[in-house]
């Protein structure tokens, strides 16, 4: 009996330490591999492009085939998209992925852009205020960056009129990534990837900020969705929705809910600023939105009209996050103009923002269509090791939640 139960011990002990082998040798296979990871760029463009002649890549959506938003009606499902920006190499978009992922951006390099813009999130981050690089919050809730290509104003307030620009922002804001334009180059040229990488995806330039705001903006430009069950039944699969959705769909562009004037297919908004009154959190001073960017009275409390494409996953909603779910906001839109702006502010609410009387069976049938605009089937793969080497941060910044 003695010798048996001896025997399954050092049985045990065996197998144990044998374990313990294989798991260091694996843990120190796997850093070996980070270590001496080569990195070379995508010559292939993502999902949804086609490589055309000069290596660039365009895009291509059923949506081209339908000619122009005009005398369309505003809910037609055969509308076309605005103009987009493609055009850009595989390489840029593949070197811009790699920098979107790397917290190297960042001054304490601890934040990347995936920290507030994250994949699983619908490039969110379920926060109704994001925490920058020196655990600051930011003003306003993080935005999804699906189908940027469209976009022609960015921040909710619209204050910036290009990707490019809009990159100033987080890059070198305090409440951000809280970086130094000298100190971001310095950091990618003493890296042992970067500069190779940069000469790959920008032959002809020098390494600047100019190339790493042109690599961002290729890899944000191609995060495409335009694949959603709403889109199969736009292009002619009405099975594609149940009939709850379908009626959702039908209150969304009802000139009685007036959603689809703002929200307007296909992309779900008009690329215009509107005041509809939304309400600040308890505590929260009133954001005056456009109207400090456009010295207007007029825009008190205006804000950009954001896409409804992924809505279902970038919860809270608004700009600052007032919102758990879209039951809610379908209920903000039917509570009477302006009920949410606070006593004495005088706010001019947009005509299209009124009373429509929405019955709760419509409330539900509206959150049950806007769920049917998700789709993330071109999620870009996120890269498992960096070129600088540092760890990826956004899965921990999923965790705190
Ligand atoms: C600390 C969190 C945080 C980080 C890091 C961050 N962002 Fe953002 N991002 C935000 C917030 C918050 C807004 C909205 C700010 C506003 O509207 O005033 C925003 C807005 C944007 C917008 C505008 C979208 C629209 O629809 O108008 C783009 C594009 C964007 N970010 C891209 C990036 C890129 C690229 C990076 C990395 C270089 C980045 N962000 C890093 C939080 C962050
Ligand atoms: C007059 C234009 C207008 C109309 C009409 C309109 N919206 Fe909006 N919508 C906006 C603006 C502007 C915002 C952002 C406001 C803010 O952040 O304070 C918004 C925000 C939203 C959001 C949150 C988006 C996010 O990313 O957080 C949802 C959901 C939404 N609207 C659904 C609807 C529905 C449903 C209807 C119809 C019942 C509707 N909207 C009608 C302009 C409009």
């Amino acid at each position: 009996m003695l010798i048996v139960l001896f025997r399954e011990i050092v049985y045990r002990t065996f197998v144990v330490a044998l374990c313990g082998l294989v798991i260091i040798v694996t843990v120190k296979a796997e850093s070996v591999a980070a270590e001496s990871a080569t990195f070379e760029l995508s010559s292939d463009c993502p999902r949804g492009f086609e490589l055309v002649a000069g290596n660039k890549c365009e895009l291509r959506t059923l949506y081209q085939f339908y000619s122009s938003t005009q005398n369309r009606g505003v809910g037609g499902t055969h509308t076309a998209l605005p103009p987009h920006r493609d055009g850009f190499s595989p390489q840029q978009i593949d070197l811009g992925r790699l920098l979107f992922f790397d917290p190297i951006l960042s001054g304490n390099q601890k934040v990347s852009c995936a920290s507030c813009h994250q994949p699983k999130r619908g490039f969110s981050d379920g926060r109704a205020f994001s925490v920058g690089a020196n655990g600051s919050l930011s003003n306003r809730s993080a935005p999804t960056l699906w189908n940027t290509a469209f976009l022609s104003s960015f921040f909710w307030d619209a204050r910036a009129n290009s990707l490019e620009e809009q990159l100033v922002g987080p890059l070198f804001s305090p409440n951000e990534m809280a970086n130094l334009p000298q100190q971001l180059i310095e950091s990618l040229e003493k890296n042992k990837d970067y500069p190779a990488l940069f000469a790959a995806a920008f032959p002809k330039q020098q390494l600047s900020l100019n190339s790493v705001y042109t690599a961002l903006a290729a890899f944000q430009t191609s995060l495409i969705s335009l694949n959603s069950r709403y889109d199969e039944y736009a292009h002619g699969n009405h099975d594609a929705l149940n009939e709850q959705e379908i009626a959702g769909f039908n209150v969304f562009r009802s000139f009685v809910a007036r959603c689809a004037e703002c929200h307007t297919p296909p992309l779900f908004t008009n690329n215009q600023v509107a005041v509809i009154g939304t309400p600040e959190p308890s505590g929260r001073g009133l954001d005056i939105g456009a109207e400090k960017i456009f010295g207007s009275e007029k825009l008190k409390g205006a804000f950009k009209v954001p896409s409804l494409r992924n809505i279902a996953e970038t919860a809270p909603y608004m700009h600052s996050g007032g919102f758990d779910n879209l039951r809610d906001v379908a209920e903000f839109y039917t509570k009477g103009r302006g009920h949410a702006v606070p006593e004495g502010v005088k706010m001019q609410i947009h005509w299209h923002i009124w009373e429509p009387n929405l019955q709760g069976h419509e409330l539900d049938s509206l959150a049950a269509f806007m769920r049917t605009l998700s789709d993330s089937k071109f999620t870009p793969e996120v890269p498992h090791v960096l070129p600088s080497g540092l760890p990826l941060v956004h899965d921990e910044a999923l965790q705190e939640n």
